[in-house]
């Protein structure tokens, strides 16, 4: 889809009367948004058939008029899709090509822009695209949710210590770490209906900046191009210097893509540690992950390392867009054209690293030997040991004293924790009981964990059906 169209040399701007001549071809290059704003091509040609159906219903187009520009505009649609429009950086950018293309086809044409800017149409044809994107993203952010529950669903009995610090800290089934992820995406989807909310509001009829002294029909054009709210009433801006220079809705956008991009690159750190040689978690898949050119014995995981690193550009993306607002007087000015890239650049970065990440993970294997190695340390049940001590009326403070001298006396003898003996137990502290072994019982410790939102085996399973039915 995102080809690249061809673009032949500058040629004369048309411009209108005002000017002796066209623009200096270094100022025409400088100044075009062609070669990245012809992907609003379909957004552009739809926003000028409801413009131009509006324009009729006002009087201002007959009936013929309209059908020939309708048609006009879809016969330009078509060539477009098919890869036989020729853009021309001389026109500058998506508006202009294709409204001076219609009007060479169609003397309707030159009626089109009645009561239109192309400050007002640039922002609804970016709203229009945002609003399919945000549409399009929620859906594969769905399918990232349902790789992370697919995967944990395959490993349900595997435990893997849980870290603080990158420190082991207390036994978490695998499921629940990646459980994680899946609520930071839902909070995400969240923030991408809120922004998309903001975006659904047609700015269309704010002109240049003061609206139009024609009698254009706001809520028809907002109506025909689904801005409508739940109850299907239109939605419109209403402030026209606002709906010309507002950005707000591509920052929102910006702003939840670079948190996606963060959460993706968390996950991929931990996937990255995971299938190192120390960790020894998880097996990705050949087709997922790349050699070495030197070290024949390579296999990284270059996919998670990727996403991890364009996450950088997607919060740079966001810091640009900011930049690009701040200090800038009201309402439109050139430097709002600089938003698109900045948009479009992080709507594909963060769509292909959500899409790569889902097929990593759907090729993605828990070596359950090593995670099962590595949630037998006993260490790992400190914290149980103290509870235990709670349960028996110590007070906690006290507990996780004497845990501690627990701990050091372990090492002292290089004897692992659940190999000290009831005796020595119940010298350190005369509340131990002969009970005490059964708090190493890794299974017992997570049938322990009954809290909603713990770890424990109960809460995780039910935690995996609640994902497994909302996401179908
Ligand atoms: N290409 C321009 C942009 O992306 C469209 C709006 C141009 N408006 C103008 N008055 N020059 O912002």
């Amino acid at each position: 889809m995102a080809r690249t169209p061809s673009i032949p040399a500058p040629a004369p701007v048309s411009r209108s009367g005002r000017f002796a001549t066209g623009p200096a071809a270094d100022v025409a290059a400088f100044s075009e948004s062609i070669s990245f704003d012809w992907r609003l091509w379909r957004q552009d040609i739809r926003g000028s058939i409801a413009h131009a159906t509006m324009l009729q219903a006002a009087g201002i187009l007959t009936p013929a008029e309209l059908a020939a520009i309708r048609s006009g505009l879809e016969l330009i649609g078509a060539d477009i899709e098919a890869g036989r429009f020729v853009w021309k950086p001389s026109l500058e950018d998506v508006h202009m090509n294709i409204e001076s293309e219609l009007t060479r086809r169609v003397p309707a044409g030159a009626k089109l822009h009645t009561g239109r800017s192309r400050n007002d149409q640039v922002a609804l044809d970016v709203r229009l695209w945002l609003r399919d994107e945000i549409d399009a993203f929620a859906s594969e952010i769905r399918l990232l949710q349902k790789a992370l529950v697919n995967l944990g669903t395959r490993h349900t009995e595997v435990i893997i210590p849980g870290y603080t610090h990158l420190q082991r800290a207390q036994p978490v089934y695998f499921s629940h770490h990646l459980l994680a992820y899946v609520e930071m995406l839902e909070r995400d989807l969240g923030r991408l209906d809120d922004c998309r909310n903001r975006t659904n509001v047609c700015p269309l009829g704010s002109g240049a900046i003061a609206g139009s002294t024609l009698p254009l029909n706001r809520n028809l054009v907002a109506r025909l191009l689904g801005f409508v709210d739940r109850r299907g009433a239109p939605r419109i801006t209403q402030n026209s210097m606002d709906g010309v220079s507002d950005r707000d809705f591509m920052i929102e956008f910006c702003a939840a893509g670079a948190l996606i991009a963060v959460h993706l690159s968390r996950l991929s750190e931990d996937l990255i540690l995971w299938v190192s040689s120390e960790f020894g978690f998880i097996r990705i898949a050949d087709a997922y992950t790349t050699g070495s050119s030197l070290m024949p014995q390579k296999k990284n995981p270059d996919v998670a390392e990727l996403t991890r690193g364009k996450s950088a550009r997607v919060i740079g993306n966001l810091m640009s867009l900011l930049t690009l607002l701040k200090g800038l007087p009201m309402t439109y000015n050139r430097d709002l054209q600089e938003d698109k890239e900045r948009l479009f650049d992080t709507a594909d970065t963060v769509r292909r690293c959500v899409r790569l990440t889902a097929a990593m993970l759907d090729h993605t294997s828990v070596v359950p030997g090593t995670c099962a190695a590595a949630a037998a340390d006993p260490l790992l049940l400190a914290t149980d040991l103290a509870d235990y001590l709670v349960q028996k009326g110590m007070a906690f403070r006290t507990a996780h004293h004497v845990v501690g001298a627990v701990v050091a006396y372990a090492e002292s003898k290089k004897t692992p924790l659940n190999r000290i003996t009831g005796a020595e137990f119940k010298a350190i502290d005369a509340t131990f009981e002969s009970d005490v072994a059964a708090v190493f019982d890794l299974k017992e410790a997570m049938n322990r964990r009954t809290l909603p939102g713990s770890p424990g085996t109960r809460e995780v399973r039910r935690q995996l059906a609640r994902w497994t039915k909302k996401l179908g």
